[in-house]
């Protein structure tokens, strides 16, 4: 323990955290995009390397200054999130997908710029889904112990509570943790402060009271911590 009270209980591992929203470009000028903000997990990837972790943060569209000792790996498309938040997890200790990739992109970029006509009409977009990575990430495990941890914003809806939903996200995911913020009373999206709960595949639920985006990241990791305790460093 630390004279400010950081436990270095993640000396010895390596993780990776995603953070921000990725970008699917239109044309040259234009993209579908999302408004997160990546400072959950910019706090997350702060939190670790402060525990003593190697991290490696792949951020998504951020403008956030890049935390110090933490190695930062800039992304745009939700392909491209992929394939660095693969190639930096390969045997790693814990991956935490707190980026909110874009879930479809547009079949075909266009070279040049898309041109409005004179006759009221708009182009039709066709879109694709991208590929999810959190779902491949916990069905092929980058490492034989590798804890993998998702997220997801839920508002209740005609079929379910918040919780409901959020249970069988984590089924569905097949992730070992789910971190799940309920927006249904309002925006969570770049604000300071968050208020979750914490699902575990094993049955478990942390209600996470209130509190900054840093509070949340130290209970993340205190999780997942607990999840790589038997395993040899
Ligand atoms: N995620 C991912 N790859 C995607 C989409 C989402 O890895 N293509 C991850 C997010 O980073 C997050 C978790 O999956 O950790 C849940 O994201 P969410 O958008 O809530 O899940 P979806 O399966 O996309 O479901 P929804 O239809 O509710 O958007
Ligand atoms: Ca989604």
């Amino acid at each position: 323990v630390l004279a400010h009270g950081v436990r270095r209980d993640l000396a010895g591992r390596r993780v990776v955290v995603s953070a921000g929203g990725t970008r699917e470009p239109l044309d040259p000028v234009r993209y579908l995009g999302n408004r997160s903000s990546g400072r959950q997990g910019y706090a997350l990837a702060r939190a670790a390397a402060a525990r003593g972790a190697e991290v490696t943060l792949v951020a998504a569209n951020t403008e956030l200054g890049d935390p110090s000792g933490v190695h930062v790996v800039r992304v745009e498309t939700t392909e491209q999130l992929r394939a660095e938040v693969l190639a930096a997890a390969a045997g790693c200790d814990a991956v935490v997908m707190a980026a909110a990739p874009a879930d479809f992109r547009p079949s075909a970029v266009s070279g040049a710029k898309i041109k409005k006509t004179d006759d009221g009409s708009a182009p039709a977009l066709e879109l694709v889904q991208n590929p999810d990575i959190l779902r491949e990430l916990s069905a092929h495990r980058p490492g034989p112990t590798t804890v993998v941890v998702g997220f997801a914003a839920e508002t209740g809806d005609g079929t379910g509570s918040v919780l409901d939903l959020a249970r069988a996200k984590l089924a569905r995911k097949g992730c070992d943790l789910l971190v799940v913020n309920d927006v249904s009373g309002g925006a969570v999206f770049g604000s300071a402060d968050n208020e979750a709960v914490i699902l575990g595949a094993d049955g478990s639920a942390t209600e996470v009271p209130r509190g900054s985006k840093g509070a949340l990241a130290h209970t993340i990791w205190d999780q997942v911590a607990r999840r790589l305790q038997d395993d040899p460093q």
